[in-house]
């Protein structure tokens, strides 16, 4: 939303003097800027590389929710996992609250307790509500039953968690932006990391600056705070599942929902509220789908600001924001070295829409890895062990769905052929013979032409009519009309 005051610092130069660093973080999320800070503390010379802007992707585009209580996301980690490691897990991500609390209440960032609740909107929902009591139940946190919530909407009992937080997470991320430059770290926005290769004991990292030049830098470490890893060692890619949702904003004349609510059932109907300067805002996010693998997401999106102007009569829509986050193939987070045995470059991902606290535990545990330290919770967040093998049949699953994708992206366009005129409407569409495939788009008036082969793994990438993007249905890069890459795995545009 645009609630952001004037950011109070500003990004570094890509000069002679930035070209190397003790540890380069690429990614100015929460995860990638939270790192950077807690090593900047720590005395390490830090460089955080930004492709696009502070909190572009996920962080700037969350509901931010910061809860324990993440949806039905601990019952599936018990079940899975057991109760050791979902406690272990539950622990990462109140440590990672109570810093996100903490520093926003030090920093004077606004921050709103609220309660939070996982809640059926039929009764088809109530039996995974009730795991969720369940699961809360055996890790200690303090969660009860509630009949009646006090809700507009269709409410068939839920479970709720008491005093959690939310809050609007772009002003602290300026803070924390400010207190690393403070600090002596630098942060260069709109340069992009492109390859990485290790000589001896360091990283060489090669990036096109905001001008477009290659430059090539070095550090004795790197950290992928990247969202998902834009490197395809480890195959994160092959271990994560993108998926992307909508939120909508509304001016609503009666009171607005005071808890945070996520639904249990489909449609996922997510909602807050947020004060903005001119009083409150109503926040209702969902119409969630894997990246690139709807047909039409403007309707699943028409269809939930329907319900919001049902259920909040009068409810002004005043803003519309998108982003995508990664699903674990195991529902643990991956936060840890790269591949096996190796202390140079390091990821962290798969925070299940959930990375509020997530994300800050990732940074905590990343920094106290590289420092040298370690937390006991640690172990619910790694990125190579041996509980990753009960992930494998989800994996083996999701990766014959990206098959079928890439043969699908490949020969659909050669029948669709002739069928549609794309330059006639708005929009987008892939066509032509697999030889000669065209991603045609227009938006705005202006229509652009571009190869839809994504230069990730060769995925065909796909229309997305509410962002009006492109977007790849294996692995989740995203393309702008004119085939600039915008987020994913990808590190170059798609071709004219
Ligand atoms: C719709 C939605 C709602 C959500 N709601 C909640 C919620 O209520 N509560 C909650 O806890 N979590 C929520 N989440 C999840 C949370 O927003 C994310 O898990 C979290 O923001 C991830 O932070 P990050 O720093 O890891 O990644 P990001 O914020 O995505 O940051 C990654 C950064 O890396 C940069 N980057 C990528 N590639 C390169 C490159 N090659 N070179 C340089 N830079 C690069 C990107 O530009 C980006 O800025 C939600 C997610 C979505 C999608
Ligand atoms: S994102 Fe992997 S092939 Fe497109």
């Amino acid at each position: 939303m645009d609630n952001r005051a004037e950011p109070p610092w500003a990004p570094s130069k890509l000069a002679g003097d930035t070209r190397s660093a003790d540890v380069i973080v690429v990614g100015a999320g929460i995860t990638g800027l939270m790192t950077a800070v807690l090593l900047a503390r720590a005395g390490k010379d830090v460089l955080v590389l930004e492709a696009r802007t502070v909190g572009a992707c996920a962080t700037g585009n969350t509901t931010a929710k910061i809860s324990l209580l993440q949806g039905t996301h601990l019952s599936k980690i018990l079940t899975r996992h057991g109760s050791e490691l979902a406690r272990a897990y539950v622990e990462g991500n109140r440590e990672g609250q109570d810093w996100v609390v903490d520093y926003c209440e030090s920093h004077g960032i606004a921050v709103q307790r609220e309660d939070a609740y996982t809640y059926a909107q039929a009764a088809k929902g109530v039996p995974s509500a009730r795991r969720e009591l369940s699961a809360c139940q055996a890790v200690g946190l303090p969660a009860v039953w509630d009949d009646d919530a006090g809700v507009p909407f269709p409410y068939h009992g839920g479970v709720r968690l008491p005093d959690q937080a939310q809050f609007d997470p772009m002003p602290f991320l300026d803070a924390l932006a400010k207190e690393l430059l403070d600090r002596g770290g630098r942060l260069v926005e709109r340069t992009r990391v492109r390859k990485v290769s290790t000589r001896g004991e360091r990283v060489r990292v090669h990036v096109n600056d905001a001008a477009r030049r290659d430059v090539e830098l070095e550090a004795g470490q790197l950290v992928l705070a990247t969202g998902i890893p834009i490197l395809d060692r480890g195959g994160y890619f092959a271990r994560v599942k993108p998926s992307r949702s909508y939120c909508l904003a509304f001016k609503v004349p009666g009171p607005i929902t005071r808890p945070m609510m996520i639904s249990t059932d489909s449609p996922t109907r997510s909602v807050r509220y947020a004060p903005v300067a001119d009083g409150e805002r109503l926040i209702v996010g969902g119409a969630g789908h894997t990246v690139g693998r709807k047909k039409s997401p403007s309707k699943a999106l028409e269809e939930l600001a329907s319900w919001a102007r049902k259920h909040y009569p009068g409810a002004e829509q005043t803003h519309f924001w998108s982003a995508q986050d990664y699903t674990p193939i195991d529902q643990l987070p991956y936060v840890g070295p790269i591949l096996p045995n190796t202390e140079t470059i390091f990821v962290a991902t798969g925070f299940n829409k959930w990375g509020m606290t997530n994300g800050a535990a990732a940074a905590m545990a990343l920094a106290g890895r590289i420092l040298g330290g370690r937390m006991d919770w640690a172990r619910a967040f790694a990125s190579w062990s041996p509980h990753e093998l009960s992930g494998l049949p989800t994996a083996l699953q999701a990766n014959l769905e990206v098959g079928f994708d890439l043969a699908k992206g490949w020969i659909t366009p050669l029948v669709r052929t002739g069928r549609r005129s794309p330059g006639a409407d708005e929009g987008g569409v892939v066509s032509g013979p697999p030889w000669h495939l065209e991603a045609r788009c227009r938006v705005d008036g202006t229509e652009h032409v571009v190869s839809p082969v994504c230069p990730h793994l060769g995925g065909i990438v796909n229309w997305n009519d509410a962002d009006q993007a492109w977007e790849c249905p294996l692995h989740g890069s995203r393309f702008a009309p004119d085939g600039t890459l915008l987020e994913g795995p990808a590190t170059r545009d798609l071709t004219a």
